[in-house]
């Protein structure tokens, strides 16, 4: 295996991993209960959660370093850490950077959670929406073999990105469609001293 092989491998398990965090999230904001409902056992929707985004960020910090190995280009730490100025694709891969921190950014305010306010963590959530958006695009544009050869979005690898993207995209229409007609789904707000909480916390 090249290091260009262990980078895609890095990435498309971080894709994969991320979708089905997603996917568990949106589960969660619409009170999904699989006790109540399929598949009638108890299933701790928050730590799988929980543990996807920490096996995901891990292979996703991952996921560039075998680029300092590849002989041609020639990829430097800065070329990593900032791909602005990178030999290949630098918008592609700098937006692959983006998704990074904001990934990083995501999981340091959820751990952070109770300390920033449930509403407010609420909001900077939302921003996971931002980072599954960007994943898809930057994993599906990237060319792996670093060579400057032409997008080929029917490459499998590529296929099962986008699919990715699609069930994402349609699983969150489904969860604001969803909360939108049944309210007693949605998080409850109820007065508190110190602002609102949230009654199902
Ligand atoms: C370890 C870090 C994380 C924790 C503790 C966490 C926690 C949660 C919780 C508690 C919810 C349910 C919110 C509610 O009750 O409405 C949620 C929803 C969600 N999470 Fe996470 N999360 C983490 C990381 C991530 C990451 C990395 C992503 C994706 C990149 C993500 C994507 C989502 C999505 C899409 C939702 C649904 C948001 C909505 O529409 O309300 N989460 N998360």
């Amino acid at each position: 295996m090249t290091p260009k092989d262990l980078t895609s491998y890095l990435g498309l398990a971080a894709v994969y991993l991320l979708s089905v965090n997603v996917l568990l999230g949106l589960l969660m904001s619409a009170r999904y209960n699989p006790w109540k409902r399929w598949p009638h056992r108890r299933i701790n929707l928050l730590m799988l959660h929980n543990w996807t985004a920490y096996i995901a960020l891990g292979l996703a910090v991952l996921h560039p370093v075998p680029l300092l190995f590849v002989d041609k280009p020639v990829f430097g730490v800065g070329d990593i850490l900032f791909p602005i100025h990178s030999p290949e694709q630098p918008i592609i891969n700098s937006l692959g950077a983006v998704t990074l921190y904001l990934l990083i950014f995501t999981v340091i305010t959820s751990i952070y959670r109770a300390e920033i306010g449930r509403q407010r963590w609420e909001i900077l959530h939302y921003l996971t929406y931002a980072v599954a958006l960007l994943f898809v695009i930057h994993g599906a544009a990237t060319d792996q073999h670093l060579d400057n050869s032409p997008m080929d979005l029917l490459d499998a690898e590529k296929v099962g990105i986008i699919l990715c993207g699609v069930v994402m995209a349609a699983a969150t229409a489904v969860r604001f469609r969803w909360t939108a007609r049944h309210p007693k789904f949605q998080p409850r707000r109820i007065p508190s001293s110190t602002g609102t909480i949230n009654a199902n916390d």
